[in-house]
Order: structure tokens, then C-alpha cells, then sequence
């Protein structure tokens, strides 16, 4: 079992690899997020007016130094559906016009890109081709698709279903030059790349905490480039910017205050970020992207199936996909959590599974092992 492992809640019989898709949080940060809805019990209203506001600054402001952006320019929120659909409602694109998509999008959208096409912004869909060779090919393949009536481009960061990683930063520079809007989905980026948004310089970046950062559920992040910021309407009216603890910001103040709820997942990143300092936390990481690797590699050798990119490249961290050969992908995943009691994230495309193994800083060589000899049993293989 990985060291680190003990010092999360992870069932320890449980081999967890869907951290992609929820990330398991450290015991520690979970206490503190404990303490924070303890402490709303213990002193509700006074707890609302006085620590809260603080707290949530600090959250707020440590979490810029981690993606290196002006705190003024970065909101917390719940997560990445509530920033995305906070800056597509509140952009008023030009119509007709485009908005430019890939088909490795995040599928939860749908309905907005739906509602765009009633004010005929068409969604535009870029088909990226795989295998995937290098970033120039990336980046042309989807500015083929970019012509005058295109108004913004929304692309993620790390592609959920393969776990591909866009160039970010060289599509928001081409898009600035043509006065295209960047808005990009980050869901899975911080706490797996470093995330730079003065390098990267997109005109509206969301991520989330809960996912790769391993925060408790419930917080994620909104950026806006300050130029932007006035034109944000918020999803959720309330008394934000007369709350206590108000800065003078409507990117900020609107969400300080959303009305009652639960928001200590939001307060307790100062406690994650002391946890990744005490846990050597860069190289846990570097320890599981090895463990994908090899992961990827022997899943090559033993199904035949080519990969999407080398398992060696820069493509990816930490999480892949990869087609089994089957079309019953929840066959698969009921066997190896009912016998193995393995949790993976996984999807169907073109009539075949593909399982999307995500390893995690507390995962282990054993896991790894697991999950493949439970897949050579299941596929009835020698591994
Ligand atoms: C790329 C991408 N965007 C957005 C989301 C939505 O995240 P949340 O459910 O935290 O809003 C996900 C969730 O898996 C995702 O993978």
C-alpha cells in the first residue's frame, strides 16, 4: 500500500483509479472542512459575519498563488458546471456567429451549447485526430475550423473522456490576436499540470478543486480577465456585494454570498495546501504519473489495441484511456468492483469500452497490478 494512502478516507480494501472523476480527499483537510460546518452549528450567524468572509479571502487568495493570477481576478465557486454556465450565460456573443468546440468536450454542456444555437451562435465542432503526434498538429487542426464569424472558442484544458491535454496557451494567444474569446474548462488541470494563468492568459478559465487538487467536494474556481469582469452576471443573486467582508469586486462579492449553504469545502484549501507541503506532493505526484505509464504501456502489450498517444509522451498526466475488447464497458466495471472491488472511470465510443484508469498520489504499484491482473482474468489472459 502507498504511504500516502493511509492518510486519506479511501476504504483501504478499495482500489481506487476514478480520481479523474471524483478525487478522494486527505483525512487532515477533511477534518478541517469538518471544523468549518462545526463551527457554523456552534455560532451560526456571528460564525457567517466574522471568520467567514476571512476565510473565504485566504481560501481565495492562496489558490491564486497556486495558478499564479491576481487574487482580484479569481472567484471560488462550487464548481466548474456553475463557472461554466455563469460566463455562457453572461456572454453576449455576436449574432450570427460561431462558437468554435472539439468533440472532446465535457458532454454535461450540451444544453448550452443548445441554447446558443437559438441565438444563432452555431456550436462548431472540431474532431481531433488520433494518434495524437504533437501540439502543432493539435493547435492547426483546430484553428482550421476558425473563420470570421467565430466569437469564442471553449476548449478544455484536459480532455475528460482521453485525458489529452490541450495547448492552452498558444490557442488563447492566436484567439487574443483575432479577438476571439478563450473560454477554458479546467476541470481536471490543477493539481495535475501546473496551471499558470498569467502564461496562460485566457479571457475566462474555470476549475476545480475536488477533482485532481483532492479538496473536499464543493469548491472549484472562476477567472476572469479584469477587462471582463463587468460584463459577469452572476448565476445566483443574493446579498453579495453588501455582504460583510465585501472588497469591492462584483467577480468576487457576488459569490461571497449565494445565499445559505454549506461552504467549508471552500474555506479548508489552506489546510490542502499545508498538507501538500508537508507531503511532498510534486513527487507523490511524478510517482503516479510513472505508475500510468507503466500502466498504459502493459495494457498495450497485453490487448493489442494501439494508444491514442505514446504512453511515454507529454500528451497526458496521470490519466488515459484505453478501448478493451468488449462493447459491455458496465459488465466490465460490475466485475471489477463486485470481485476486485477496483473503481475506474470508463466510457463507450465506436462499440467498444474504453476504461480511463486515473492514478492518484496515494495509488500504489499494487493497484496497478490489480487492476490488470483483475483484466487478464476477466478477458481470461495471462498477465
Ligand atoms: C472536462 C470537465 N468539465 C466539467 C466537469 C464538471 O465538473 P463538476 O461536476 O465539478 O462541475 C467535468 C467533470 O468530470 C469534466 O470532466
Amino acid at each position: 500500500m502507498s504511504s500516502l494512502k493511509s492518510k486519506f478516507l479511501l476504504s483501504p480494501d478499495v482500489t481506487y483509479l476514478n480520481h479523474g472523476a471524483c478525487g478522494a480527499c486527505p483525512k487532515e483537510v477533511f477534518w478541517e472542512y469538518q471544523k468549518f460546518q462545526l463551527d457554523f452549528e456552534q455560532h451560526g450567524c456571528r460564525f457567517m459575519d466574522f471568520s467567514y468572509p476571512e476565510q473565504f479571502h485566504r481560501s481565495r487568495e492562496e489558490l491564486a498563488a497556486f495558478v499564479n493570477c491576481s487574487p482580484s481576478d479569481l472567484t471560488l465557486i462550487p464548481n466548474v458546471t456553475h463557472g461554466v454556465t455563469t460566463v455562457l450565460r453572461s456572454l453576449m456573443l455576436p449574432s450570427p456567429g460561431e462558437i468554435l468546440l472539439t468533440n472532446q468536450r465535457y458532454r454535461a454542456f450540451e444544453r448550452l451549447w443548445e441554447e446558443s444555437a437559438l441565438e444563432r451562435i452555431i456550436p462548431v465542432e472540431t474532431m481531433v485526430n488520433f494518434p495524437v503526434s504533437s501540439n502543432q498538429e493539435l493547435l492547426e487542426n483546430i484553428w482550421s475550423n476558425v473563420n470570421r464569424n467565430t466569437s469564442a472558442i471553449f476548449i478544455s484544458h484536459i480532455a475528460s473522456p482521453t485525458g489529452l491535454i490541450f495547448p492552452v496557451a498558444e490557442l488563447c494567444r492566436k484567439a487574443r490576436e483575432r479577438g476571439i474569446f478563450t473560454i477554458i474548462d479546467g476541470a481536471h488541470a490543477p493539481g495535475l499540470i501546473p496551471v499558470d494563468l498569467e502564461a496562460i492568459d485566457p479571457d475566462f478559465y474555470i476549475g476545480n478543486c475536488h477533482k485532481w487538487m483532492s479538496a473536499p467536494k464543493g469548491v472549484g474556481f472562476l477567472y476572469v480577465r479584469e477587462e471582463l469582469q463587468a460584463y459577469l452576471k452572476p448565476l445566483v443573486v443574493s446579498h453579495g456585494q453588501e455582504f460583510p467582508g465585501a472588497i469591492g469586486s462584483p467577480l468576487v462579492d457576488d459569490t461571497l454570498w449565494t445565499g445559505v449553504k454549506d461552504s467549508s469545502a471552500m474555506l479548508s484549501l489552506p489546510a490542502l495546501f499545508k498538507f501538500y507541503s508537508e507531503n511532498d506532493w510534486s513527487a507523490q505526484q511524478e510517482r503516479a504519473h510513472q505508475l500510468a505509464v507503466s500502466c498504459h504501456q502493459s495494457l498495450i502489450a497485453m490487448f493489442g489495441n494501439p494508444p491514442l498517444f505514446q504512453p511515454e509522451s507529454s500528451f497526458y498526466r496521470q490519466m488515459f484511456a484505453y478501448p478493451l475488447p468488449t462493447k459491455d464497458l458496465a459488465k466490465v466495471k460490475t466485475f471489477l468492483f463486485e470481485k476486485h472491488k477496483i473503481v475506474i472511470g470508463g466510457f463507450p465510443y465506436e462499440d467498444q469500452a474504453w476504461i480511463r484508469p486515473s492514478f492518484a498520489a496515494y495509488n500504489s504499484e499494487e493497484d496497478r497490478d490489480h487492476l490488470l491482473q483483475a483484466l487478464a482474468d476477466y478477458f481470461s489472459l495471462t498477465h
